[in-house]
């Protein structure tokens, strides 16, 4: 019986899947390579020494869906499939709901016709909304500031719905804060095309010499250095992550929320300096304005 994981050429997807197969996991990728290159996958293999099987596949395309299942015995999915550019979805909406949703639809009915019954989901902290943190799972959800966020916030929905109807089916929902870092082989980590939306790879750009200047998104908040916080957790962290969530739908049912987060915040120019302070670069950095749609703070 082996692991399903959608998107598993990705960056955490990757992680994942090497904490999986540490863990004597038998692993299934299926990933349409939109943002991912299959070298990846060929890392993965190298860190763990141990095989898996790699289809180059789109979660919306139901035939290809179909005969992975119909190949493989397929006892859990993991689901990273999707798209995930904040700013890329306020300009592209509609190709983030289709992507995102109709992927998503598209998995679970395929799931149901084959009768697996864990899903385990990647959301994200950004379905709290703009509520005071400390986040808890127990909070109702707030308002997204885009459609990338909402389509986090309707999957659970979706996936909450299908629980609802399958008594049978196990749900976990993994909300994400902020995952940052690299496997300790340096042979997996982030590599976005083009300029960096997050921080962590937009300081290693600069740091680099890639970029010129990194800028702080805003300097005046109410936080005690004026620059927002964050909650970041390191992406083997949040893979490990990944291996309970799948133990854990094998001794449960119904739906479950997990934020995965540190509980501990850190502010941009503290992340900055604890850069300097570990690689011993000094980083060309700015104060700008603030990003449209930021919180000053976000913590599990
Ligand atoms: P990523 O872009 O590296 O990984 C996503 C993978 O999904 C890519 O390999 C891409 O090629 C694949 N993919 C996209 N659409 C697909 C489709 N229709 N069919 C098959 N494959 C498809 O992103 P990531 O950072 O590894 O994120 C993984 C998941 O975690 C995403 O769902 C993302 O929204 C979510 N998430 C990420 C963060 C973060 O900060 N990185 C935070 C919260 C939630
Ligand atoms: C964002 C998304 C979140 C998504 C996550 C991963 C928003 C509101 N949230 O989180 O939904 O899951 O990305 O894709 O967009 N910063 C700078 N300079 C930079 C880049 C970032 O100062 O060049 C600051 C930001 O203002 C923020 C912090 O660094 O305070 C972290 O930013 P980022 O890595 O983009 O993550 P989030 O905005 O927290």
């Amino acid at each position: 019986m082996a692991i399903l994981v959608t998107g598993g050429a990705g960056f955490i997807g990757s992680h994942t899947c090497v904490e999986l197969l540490n863990a004597g996991y038998d692993v299934v990728i299926a990933d349409n390579l939109y943002n991912a290159s299959e070298k990846a996958v060929d890392r993965v293999k190298q860190i763990t020494g141990k095989d898996l099987k790699f289809y180059k596949a789109d979660i919306r395309d139901k035939e290809a869906m179909n005969e992975i299942f119909e190949k493989e015995e397929i006892e859990s999915v993991i689901h990273f499939a999707g798209l995930k550019a904040v700013g890329e979805s306020v300009v592209k909406p509609l190709e983030y709901y289709e992507n995102n949703i109709a992927g998503t639809l598209v998995l679970c009915d395929v799931m149901r016709n084959h009768g697996v019954k864990n899903i385990i989901f990647s959301s994200s902290a950004t379905v709290y909304g703009d509520q005071k943190p400390p986040y808890v799972e127990t909070m109702p959800k707030g308002e997204c500031s885009n459609p990338y966020g909402w389509t986090k916030s309707m999957m659970e929905q979706i996936l909450t719905d299908c629980a609802k109807a399958d008594s049978e089916l196990t749900v976990v929902l993994l909300r994400y804060f902020n995952p940052i870092g690299a496997h300790s082989s340096g042979k997996i980590g982030e590599d976005p095309q083009g300029i960096p939306n997050n921080l962590m790879p937009y300081v290693s750009q600069v740091a680099a010499g890639v970029r010129e200047q990194l800028t702080i998104f805003g300097g005046d908040y109410p936080t005690p250095d004026g620059t927002c916080r964050r909650d970041y957790i390191h992406v083997v962290d949040l893979a490990c992550g990944h291996v309970k969530a799948v133990e854990y739908a094998d001794s449960h049912k119904g739906v479950e929320i997990f934020n995965l987060g540190t509980g501990t915040p850190y502010s941009v120019l503290e992340i900055v300096h604890a850069f300097e302070k570990s690689t011993g670069v000094k980083l060309n950095y700015r104060i700008g304005e603030r990003r449209p749609g930021d919180l000053p703070d976000s913590w599990a």
